[in-house]
């Protein structure tokens, strides 16, 4: 049902955890299965140096946070943004048709804390 690469991601997830002094948060949900994910990024030179995120929800919800911030580090802000859920779920060697929901909330928790960090600058 999932891809090797959806399993690697969920079961050793990479970027877990949160930044203390962080330049942006960005929290979503799901209203529908009730998770939850938040994303924490720290920008310098308009560059975003480090993600770390904490999500509370499911194995797929988990690998596309995880893959996402592997495709968020490095990037410009600019980049960031055009990070969609279809790129995800591309890098993820594809989704069951059912779970391509989860990875919304990776494209809007990155949008998330890239707000946070635009309306603290
Ligand atoms: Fe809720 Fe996957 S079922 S994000």
């Amino acid at each position: 049902m999932y891809s090797d690469k959806v399993m690697d991601h969920f079961t050793n997830p990479r970027n877990v955890g949160d930044i203390k002094d962080a330049d942006g948060i960005g929290e979503v949900g799901n209203a529908k299965c009730g998770d939850i994910m938040k994303m924490y990024i720290k920008v310098e030179d308009n560059i975003i140096k480090d993600i770390k995120f904490k999500t509370f929800g499911c194995g797929a919800a988990i690998a596309t946070s995880s893959i996402a911030t592997e495709m968020v580090i490095g990037k410009t802000i600019d980049e960031a943004l055009k990070i969609t859920n279809n790129a995800v779920v591309e890098a993820l060697g594809g989704l069951p048709h059912e779970k391509v929901h989860c990875s919304v909330l990776a494209e809007q928790a990155i949008k998330a804390a890239i707000d946070d960090y635009m309306a603290k600058k």
